[in-house]
């Protein structure tokens, strides 16, 4: 068994990506700038955003920090986005989900200008991809393909399994590993709760790519030997012999399907720290090719 070291991984491209930044200097370009927009003040969200603002400055990207308030009006949101889409010196922004209850989702990734959605989230961005034409892949499953191309997964004509069916995982996962592409060209078979024969259909997988949001889920009679196999998962699971009171557990239990794979990402330091870098990628992205998308 090998591990997917996405960690190792991420940092490379940072290092590309910081490279690629000092290029922009010299030649006196604009330096990509990232905004953020974190509304409320939820524990995860915090340090989700946090660890992206961080991630800009390691790079060399300019970035915002947009802090609303939980009771803002959808409306005055909006009135953000507008500005955000307006004001040249953001290339890209993000809206971090979730968002408390009173404001629609929906409407604000519609409001996000496409050329700007770095997150790919916005229904104008997903189409596009499932069209194969150039745009922002959200960022978890942009970087499950680019760990896959940097391991040289053969994935052409294999059997992929992805269990789970979120519109940000499950399903842009299942389309870009059907997609006439490397990696693509696999057949695809996306599974999720109310599928019956799960376990069969994940036993014949070659690459399985997990993102069901459930700890431990996959258990090593669900894997062929020999399988490729992605956790997408991470939950905090209590742990009391820990300093920190949790855990981080993906949804493959890793010790014992380890044992039967050839390739394996750990949690944490695998699809984590690749979803960080995408989202970079997709900033130097916006920065740099605007007019395309
Ligand atoms: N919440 C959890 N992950 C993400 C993400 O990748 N983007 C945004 N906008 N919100 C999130």
């Amino acid at each position: 068994m090998q591990l997917l070291d996405g960690k190792y991984t991420a940092e490379q491209i940072k290092a590309e990506i910081a490279e690629e930044v000092v290029r922009i200097k010299a030649r006196g370009g604009k330096i990509p700038h990232l905004a953020a927009v974190l509304v409320g003040n939820d524990g995860a969200s915090e340090t989700y955003v946090a660890a992206k603002v961080t991630d800009c400055k390691q790079v060399g990207f300019d970035s915002t920090l947009i802090r609303l308030p939980a009771d803002i009006s959808e409306e005055t949101l909006l009135g953000h986005i507008d500005q955000l889409n307006r004001n040249p010196d953001i290339d890209g922004f993000i809206v971090q989900v979730p968002l408390p209850e009173h404001i629609d989702e929906t409407r604000v990734t519609l409001a996000i200008a496409p050329e700007k959605d770095v997150d790919g989230f916005a229904p104008a961005s997903v189409g596009r991809m499932c069209l194969g034409l150039p745009t922002f892949i959200s960022a978890t499953p942009n970087g499950v393909m680019e760990l896959l191309r940097r391991y040289n997964i053969e994935t052409s004509g294999k059997h992929c399994v992805v269990v789970g069916r979120s519109n940000i995982v499950g399903t842009p996962m299942s389309i870009l590993m059907s997609r006439n592409s490397n990696p693509g060209n696999a057949t695809v078979t996306l599974v999720h709760s109310r599928t019956p024969n799960m376990v069969e259909i994940c036993q014949s997988a070659d690459i399985l790519i997990v993102a069901i949001g459930k700890p431990d889920f996959i258990t090593a009679d669900m894997v062929k030997q020999g399988a490729v196999v992605v956790d997408v998962g991470i939950t905090r699971v209590n742990d009391s012999s820990r300093a920190s009171g949790f855990r981080l557990v993906g949804d493959v239990h890793f010790e014992s399907v380890k044992e039967k794979c050839s390739f394996i990402t750990p949690v944490p330091g695998g699809v984590g720290p690749m979803t960080r870098a995408s989202l970079l990628q997709n900033t130097l992205k916006a920065q740099t090719l605007r007019p395309q998308i």
